[in-house]
């Protein structure tokens, strides 16, 4: 079969379904093992070949993600593995990553603590760009377990603590950061298909007012901070006022939107004692 009627078949199709056309070639591409540039270059691909494209296309038309049909996603410029037992790393949470290492060069910090990691793609990306000694924790002994498989993959040294929040933490660190569950446990049940069958309910249920592991990290990261410390938070879009307020007792830092104008990632200091 000609490569090219393919694609066209493919993105015709998913145009028709209101699904973004680019997903087609990333399917192909993933399918075929090659880098997405080299599709041009193909003329005919054999039966065989057109048949798994074909068994992945009608994944994506069931509506589910391209990097859950592969099982790995792209963060930070690096490769996860994902499973179900985690959240699929979000673009968005790039910011956070962002924020943190400015910090970190500012300010000199030198740890780190990645509260509720998942994948682990947080840790792994802060790891690997500002080399400090980072620990992450989450409560699924499953998600700590593929996170270590990418830490190595991604060649860096993490410490991983299986902790239902702060409650097997030790020590202290100059940086606390978290993407946790922020979702209302009403709100789930309205979420796109496409997160709410996909992504593990752990991984989104904030609790009645969406604001549960905010009230839990205000509350404990001044025992798990060095003087000076800071926290560094991903936030839902219509979060900021109530997160400002649970941080009442920090000094506040900065609010900074994603790339869709929202506020998504929000900065505190630790008041230092007058
Ligand atoms: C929104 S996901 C974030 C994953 C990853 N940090 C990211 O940004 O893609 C939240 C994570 O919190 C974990 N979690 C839920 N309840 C927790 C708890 N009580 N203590 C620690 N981690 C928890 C879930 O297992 C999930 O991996």
């Amino acid at each position: 079969m000609k490569l090219l009627d393919l694609r066209k078949q493919a993105k015709s199709r998913f145009r028709a379904l209101g699904i973004d056309e680019v997903d087609a070639d990333f399917i192909i591409a993933e399918t075929l093992n090659l880098p997405h540039t080299s599709l041009i270059m193909i003329d005919e691909i054999s039966t065989l070949d057109a048949k798994k494209i074909e068994k992945n296309l009608k994944k994506r038309e069931q509506r589910i993600p391209v990097n859950r049909i592969f099982n790995h996603a792209c963060f930070y410029g690096l490769d996860f593995k994902i499973n179900k037992n985690v959240l699929a790393p979000r673009q968005d949470s790039e910011i956070l990553v962002d924020e943190c290492l400015k910090l970190i060069k500012a300010k000199g910090l030198k740890s780190a603590l990645d509260v509720c990691t998942g994948s682990g793609c947080l840790a792994v990306a802060l790891a690997k760009n500002a080399g400090i000694s980072v620990c992450a924790s989450d409560i699924s002994q499953r998600a700590l377990s593929l996170a270590t498989v990418n830490a190595e993959s991604n060649a860096v040294k993490i410490n991983f603590i299986k902790s239902n929040m702060f409650s097997k933490i030790d020590g202290k660190f100059d940086l606390i950061l978290s993407n946790p569950p922020y979702i209302c446990s009403h709100e789930i049940a309205s979420l796109d298909d496409e997160v709410k069958f996909q992504d593990p309910l752990l991984a989104l249920d904030g609790g009645e007012d969406g604001l549960k592991f905010y009230k839990i990290i205000a509350k404990h990261a001044p025992k798990h901070l060095n003087k000076n410390g800071y926290v560094c938070l991903e936030i839902g879009a219509t979060q900021r006022e109530q997160v400002l307020r649970l941080f009442k007792d920090y000094d506040f830092v900065d609010c900074v939107k994603d790339y869709a104008g929202k506020d998504r990632v929000m900065i505190f200091k630790l008041r230092s004692e007058k």
